[in-house]
């Protein structure tokens, strides 16, 4: 009787002790993974892998009826609201409701802040400034947090060099080294130094990959992505991302040279899950597994299910087709069910690692104590301050002399607020913005007298706001001419096919150039545009971007000179749309000197780099530490920059390396190292670039083997050509 009651106790201990280990806070989280995956039905585990959308809840009525059609044990939601007691309502019923009380993720598009809208992402990167971006991207994170989001599908890290892709302004530019550095500053943070913490969110590295390719940059098209040009431009964000610790990835919408990303196992498994070791998961774009049917791989739903589950995507965003194919797969043998167990374990990863197993609610605060607060604004003012990019200051018509006292402030987007935010700006507000002409009130009242004319709206064929236009213009003694793009011109699914603003704002110009004033052209959009018409006419050009929610002041104190501008471009402005592509790192022509167009220069207008300041600086030469180095030795690079002018001013320094005469042909430089530094008037600063040849001066080849050639290279900076041997 004795060992019985034993017996009994020992199993009930257990029983118990079993019960409790992934809900016990201090068990090892791969141990409350292993404990809860054993505990799951087979239709749990599939209700993990799959995301629904919760829609925005303006009416409170209707909270229980949408609730109600919410599977409490749906792994992640789509939240469109901004309600944290939505969302806690919500997270109750799968916390207290469901058999294993498993939270769900809430995620959402947090691309360039929350409420406190910042630049595009475009225009970030024209700030050079990554410690500022892990900023933005902190206080995004928070205001997030606040609105009961776990998870943000962001960064966007799809090297782009086709602007008339839409989807250029989501992204870091055309540079693969700097699309890594923006994409680690942004996912630390979002991430924090632990993703538990309170106000650290998931990122989600998108879209993986190959989506820049879009070819004719027409949003969704198929995309030939040759396995060269896939390690060596598309997934080096990746990869530096998912080092830096990215919870996630989702999967792209492109084809990868004929393997659709949300079906291709070579990506999704055999490089991320293998050789980088990701633990995290994989979300299909919305409905991407579904639409492998149309690119032509997948016959039917269930087939398209089998494909993207096997290649590894863990959870499908939106269409469903796991939620209704994995069961009958895996009852045809067609999925193992281990498979299911490691996708779901990932999905649990995330959620415990994130505390939302501990934690599943969203702390409730008033609603003016979660947003816009005094230093998110002034972190959205000083980057768009460093992402703003001073183009053409011809004769230095900028900043303004003092001479200047009447201003003519003209262009559709001089009162604009709602464009400026840019695309991807959900929770953004327009009577949150700060527009151009509040930024010049703000800058110039009791200075300058500002007469304003709208002159004409964003497209169409009216004129008839030229004639005050160019009488508001001819009373003033310099005219600022606001132009650019609608918000929804860029983004996704906003591919145009060309990147020429709509000729009724070049007219508007060139109506403004007849009166013989000096005019000042300042662009917001969110793509390289076609200048050519444009630049001739102007005196001096300032390209804003769309600055987000603090644009407005930065901008006038760039051009009273109270703000010396830093920006340099992150992308290149091609002359024409028939440039497209002009990038900085192609390739060497066969024939330098020739090959070039027939009817335009094969110049673009700006290259990738460019950007003018206040003050000269003047770069002394270059000292390498050796000029012969072996494959393992280290070398450094030194230059001194004097800041020549009146005013102090930032400058970005930018360096590269060649490889004239490698086994493969190498673009003709890449980016490889860069430092922004303030320097005052008259003073001096040193830049250094340690190289290191494994890192910095090798190539990979087609399947991502990294290749150290001994022979000659070059370092770049500025206008200067150094060359270093390397020898065995
Ligand atoms: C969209 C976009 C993706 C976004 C997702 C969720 O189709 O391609 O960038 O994160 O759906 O909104």
């Amino acid at each position: 009787m004795r060992i019985l009651y034993l017996l009994l106790l020992t199993v009930f201990v257990q029983l118990s002790f079993a019960q409790s280990i992934y809900k016990d806070k201090k068990a090892p989280v791969e141990n409350r993974i292993k404990d809860l995956v054993s505990k799951m039905t087979l239709e749990e585990k599939i209700l993990q892998l799959n995301q629904y959308n919760a829609g925005r809840n303006t009416n409170v009525n209707n909270i229980g009826a949408e609730i109600k059609e919410i599977p409490s044990g749906i792994g992640s939601l789509i939240f469109f609201s901004a309600d944290p007691e939505l969302r806690n309502q919500i997270q109750k019923k799968a916390v207290e409701e469901s058999r294993l009380g498993i939270p769900i993720l809430f995620g959402f598009d947090v691309i360039h802040g929350f409420r406190t809208v910042y630049p595009i992402s475009l225009a970030q990167a024209c700030s050079w400034n990554t410690d500022l971006v892990t900023q933005a991207s902190s206080i995004a994170a928070k205001e997030a947090c606040l609105s009961g989001i776990d998870w943000t599908f962001s960064p966007m890290i799809d090297v782009a060099r086709d602007p008339r892709w839409g989807r250029v302004s989501e992204g870091y530019g055309e540079d693969p080294y700097t699309n890594a550095l923006f994409g680690v500053a942004t996912v630390k943070g979002y991430q924090g130094k632990d993703l538990s913490d309170p106000y650290s969110i998931a990122a989600c590295l998108k879209h993986y990959v190959g989506y820049g390719m879009s070819e004719g940059g027409r949003d969704y098209h198929y995309s030939d992505v040759s396995p060269q040009s896939l390690w060596e431009t598309y997934l080096v964000p990746y990869q530096a991302c998912v080092k830096a610790g990215a919870a996630t990835l989702m999967s792209a919408f492109n084809d990868i040279s004929g393997v659709p990303a949300s079906a291709n196992h070579y990506t999704l498994t055999e490089i991320l899950k293998n050789r980088w070791g990701h633990d995290g998961f994989v979300v299909s774009d919305w409905n991407s597994v579904e639409q492998l049917i149309a690119q032509g791989v997948a016959k039917d739903r269930k087939e398209a299910g089998l494909k993207a589950f096997m290649a590894g995507v863990e959870m499908d965003m939106m269409d469903k087709v796991y939620l209704e194919n994995l069961q009958q797969l895996i009852a045809e043998k067609k999925i193992p069910m281990s498979r299911i167990d490691d996708a779901v374990a990932r999905i649990l990863r995330v959620k415990f690692r994130l505390g939302l197993f501990d934690q599943p609610y969203t702390t409730v605060v008033a609603e003016k104590d979660r947003y816009l607060q005094p230093e998110s604004r002034a972190v959205a003012s000083k980057l768009a301050e460093e992402s703003m990019v001073l183009l053409k200051n011809k004769e230095g018509v900028l900043p303004l002399s003092s001479d200047v006292k009447k201003l003519a402030v003209i262009g559709p987007m001089a009162k604009d607020k709602s464009n400026l935010l840019g695309s991807w700006s959900y929770n953004g507000r327009e009577n949150e913005v700060e527009s151009i002409y509040e930024g010049l009130e703000k800058e110039f009242t009791n200075k300058v007298q500002l007469n304003y004319a709208k002159g004409c709206t964003f497209d169409g064929s009216d004129e008839s706001g030229f004639d005050e236009a160019v009488s508001v213009a001819s009373q003033s003694d310099v005219i600022l001419v606001c132009l650019g793009e609608e918000k929804k011109w860029s983004g996704e699914n906003a591919s145009r096919s060309t990147i020429a603003l709509p000729s009724i704002q070049e007219k508007l110009v060139a109506s403004l150039r007849k009166t013989g004033k000096p005019i000042v052209l300042v662009l917001s959009n969110g793509r390289p545009l076609e200048l050519v018409r444009l630049e001739p006419m102007s005196n001096a050009i300032l390209e804003i971007w769309q600055p987000g929610v603090a644009g407005g002041s930065p901008m006038a104190g760039i051009l009273s000179g109270r703000v010396n501008p830093s920006g340099k471009l992150s992308i290149t402005f091609p002359l024409t749309t028939g440039q497209i592509p002009t990038y900085y790192d192609m390739r060497q022509s066969s024939r330098p000197t020739s090959g070039r167009y027939q009817d335009i220069p094969t110049e673009p207008l700006y290259w990738f780099g460019h950007g003018l300041s206040y003050t000269t600086f003047a770069y002394d030469a270059a000292k390498l530490s050796a000029t012969k180095i072996s494959k393992t030795q280290k070398l450094t690079v030194e230059v001194t920059v004097t800041n020549t002018g009146n005013v102090k001013g930032k400058e970005t320094v930018l360096w590269y390396v060649s490889d004239p005469a490698c086994s493969i042909s190498r673009p003709m430089k890449e980016l490889k190292f860069f430092e922004k530094k303030e320097i005052n008037a008259g003073e001096k600063t040193v830049f250094k670039f340690e190289v290191d040849p494994m890192r910095d001066l090798s190539f990979t080849d087609s399947d991502g083997k990294r290749i150290l050639e001994e022979g000659d290279y070059y370092i770049h900076v500025n206008n200067q050509k150094l060359k270093v041997e390397l020898v065995k």
